[in-house]
């Protein structure tokens, strides 16, 4: 995706210079939110404009979605699961993503579909090409230009992790599949993925995310 901003931190020999949409993702407790966060104050403080995102959620509507599915008192079937995620993030697209790229803004999102790909079609077996069309479908085709995975073993993940939520407390057995999955999605696609060792200190991953997407001055 090409922004139309003046300015840009990434250098031009980036294999990833001119993108502007980058999604941190990864099993529960890797780092997520604080890694893009310190990337989005990197950002800003190279002059850039960073709108930050995190699903499911983000929106009026997206924060209602979230409720249902992360919420413990009933249940959600599968299919039902993915169709909300994708649809969260449908209205996230719509009133936050879009128009962000459009003005040449950066998009920091802590989680988009490819967490649909590993937990509902990795962790729960739905199959992996009908959460992709779904997700395309709710998207507009609009994929991340580059993810971050912020590779973490899954039972670290869940021991630093505070409170649950109904997905969050699935078993270790669930998010192996998870883990599993998304290693798979970064082999598939090795020009869109740049793969971080999250079990290292918060600098040491901050650092290597700078270096991999090519932000370093
Ligand atoms: P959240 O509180 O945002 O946790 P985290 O810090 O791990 O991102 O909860 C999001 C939960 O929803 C998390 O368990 C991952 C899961 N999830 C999916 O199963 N599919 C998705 O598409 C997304 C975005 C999240």
């Amino acid at each position: 995706m090409q922004g139309t901003c003046q300015t840009t931190a990434m250098s031009d020999t980036s294999r990833f210079s001119g993108a502007r949409y980058i999604a941190f993702e990864g099993v529960e407790g890797a780092g997520k939110s604080t890694i893009a966060d310190r990337i989005a104050e990197y950002l800003k403080s190279q002059g850039e404009v960073v709108v930050s995102v995190r699903e499911p959620g983000g929106t009026e509507a997206g924060e209602k979605i979230r409720a249902v599915l992360l919420t413990m008192d009933h249940d959600v079937a599968p299919r039902s699961e993915a169709a909300l995620f994708a649809a969260s993030r449908a209205q996230l697209i719509a009133e936050t993503v879009s128009p962000a790229l459009a003005r040449g803004a950066w998009v920091l999102s802590d989680r988009t579909a490819y967490s649909s790909l590993a937990y509902q079609a990795g962790g729960r077996g739905l199959p992996l090409d009908e959460v992709w069309t779904l997700n395309d479908i709710a998207l507009g085709g609009i994929w991340p230009d580059v993810v971050v995975l912020l590779r973490l073993e899954p039972d670290e993940g869940l021991s630093r992790q505070r409170d649950g939520d109904r997905i969050g407390n699935e078993g270790v057995e669930f998010h192996s599949k998870v883990a599993a999955a998304f290693d798979d999605l970064a082999a598939a696609e090795p020009d869109r993925f740049v793969v971080v060792d999250a079990s290292m200190p918060v600098d040491d991953v901050v650092g290597a995310v700078v270096a991999e997407l090519g932000l370093a001055t």
